[in-house]
């Protein structure tokens, strides 16, 4: 099992003898999924090359703040935004003082105060320094914001002492940095998820679909996973890998993908964050329907409603926790709170269809829920990963609440 699969990683260098070991923590925390990509501090230079990282990595590796080529290749807030981790280490006595005072003087510290990310750090220091006042006033108020510490561990120096400073080893930190992608708050629910496009067949050659990706679905069933649940992923046709420890059902069809869900229930969560087609043929040709010169230059299909999977299960007496999504390209929140009501809702999920670098197929999103009570929280455009994450987040609160 890769924990840290498709995880986007910072891993930040400061400037310690311990940076050598930052070689060997790339390789570990790809080996784990991730992608990793590494920023370095002018001490961290001192200790190792930017060449390694960049090697071990596949990427370059980011150094300036003010380089302008660096800024059009990735951008600091871009990277900033791009990770769901930034994981330092070794993280010196300097750097964690600097970050402490949120002075943003170079690369790393600023990308620190520019990121929704996790941040977590790695002491690596002599014991005197780490046992020194001020460092520990440092790590406590590090902490108190949100900061983690991994370590550091206590044993023998490179410079000869023997005590607490030692960074940790790379196979632990690996794992600690998967531990902050792991969650309790859906532990010992079952969370079923619909993902994805359905697809209606018109004859055994074609068929009626839309755009959906399935991106948005597979991300809460990974972020579902990783809160702990137990999940089931009902999903139309898509080109997506199955996440870690997921049980995924393919289907074809909006009366497949019904049958799938009432089959899997009973749940305490529905996710319904598939593109159901509304519409099906109301007749699949069993041969390819051919061009008839008798009906001219036109071809009538005549259609007829797929059954609501999601009203359908939220309508049922051992109904689940029902969160819906409305996609919409005009009068958003309004259809909004009108499917929620209709759906019999806890909550629906609103996302702006119209914006291209949100909608369908894309790598980012930004959502609004909306509870019964008509309440709006938003996230803010990010990445369909973290969007996920939040949304989880969220969502197993109202639940407990519930
Ligand atoms: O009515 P509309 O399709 O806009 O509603 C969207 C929500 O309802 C989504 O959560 C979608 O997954 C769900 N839905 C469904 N079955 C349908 C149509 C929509 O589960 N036939």
């Amino acid at each position: 099992m890769q924990r840290l699969y498709r995880k986007r990683i910072v891993l930040g260098v400061g400037g310690g003898i311990a940076a050598y070991k930052s070689a060997e923590l790339v390789r570990r925390l790809r080996d784990q999924g991730a992608e990793v990509r590494v920023v370095m501090t002018q001490g961290g230079r001192e200790f190792i090359t930017p060449l390694t990282l960049q090697a071990l990595s596949g990427h370059p590796v980011h150094m300036d703040l003010l380089d302008p080529a660096a800024e059009a290749a990735m951008g600091h807030i871009e990277l900033a935004k791009w990770a769901d981790l930034i994981l330092i280490a070794p993280a010196t006595a300097d750097l964690m003082a600097r970050l402490a005072q949120g002075i943003a003087n170079d690369l790393l510290t600023t990308l620190v105060l520019a990121t929704d990310a996790t941040v977590a750090l790695a002491p690596a220091m002599n014991q005197a320094m780490w046992r020194d006042a001020a460092t520990q006033a440092n790590a406590q108020l590090l902490e108190q914001r949100g900061l983690r510490l991994f370590g550091p561990a206590t044993g023998s120096q490179a410079c000869g002492d023997v005590g607490p400073g030692r960074m940790l080893e790379a196979d632990d930190l690996a794992q600690r940095a998967a531990d902050c992608f792991q969650r309790q708050s859906l532990t010992g629910k079952h969370v079923l998820i619909t993902a994805g496009p359905t697809q209606e067949n018109i004859d055994p050659v074609r068929y009626i679909t839309n755009h959906s990706s399935g991106k948005m679905g597979f991300a809460l069933a990974e972020a579902a996973v990783e809160a702990g649940a137990k999940v089931t992923l009902i999903t139309g046709p898509v080109h997506l890998p199955t996440p870690d420890r997921v049980n995924r059902i393919d289907v074809v069809s909006a009366r497949d993908m019904l049958a799938a869900c009432e089959a899997a229930m009973p749940c305490d969560l529905l996710i319904a964050s598939a593109a159901v087609a509304d519409y099906r043929p109301e007749v699949i040709a069993a041969h390819k329907l051919k061009k008839d010169p008798s009906t001219g230059d036109g071809l009538l299909l005549q259609l007829v409603r797929n059954p609501d999977i999601l009203a359908t299960l939220a309508a049922r007496e051992d109904r689940p926790f029902s969160v819906g999504f409305a996609a919409e390209t005009e009068n958003l929140l309004g259809y909004a709170a009108r499917k929620l009501k209709d759906k019999n809702l806890d909550l629906i999920v609103a996302n702006d269809v119209a914006n291209p670098t949100i909608g369908f197929n894309s790598e980012e999103n930004a959502i609004t829920i909306i509870d019964r009570d008509l309440q709006a929280s938003s996230f803010a455009q990010t990445s369909k990963g973290k969007i996920a994450r939040q949304l989880v987040a969220f969502i197993a609160e109202r639940l407990t609440r519930a």
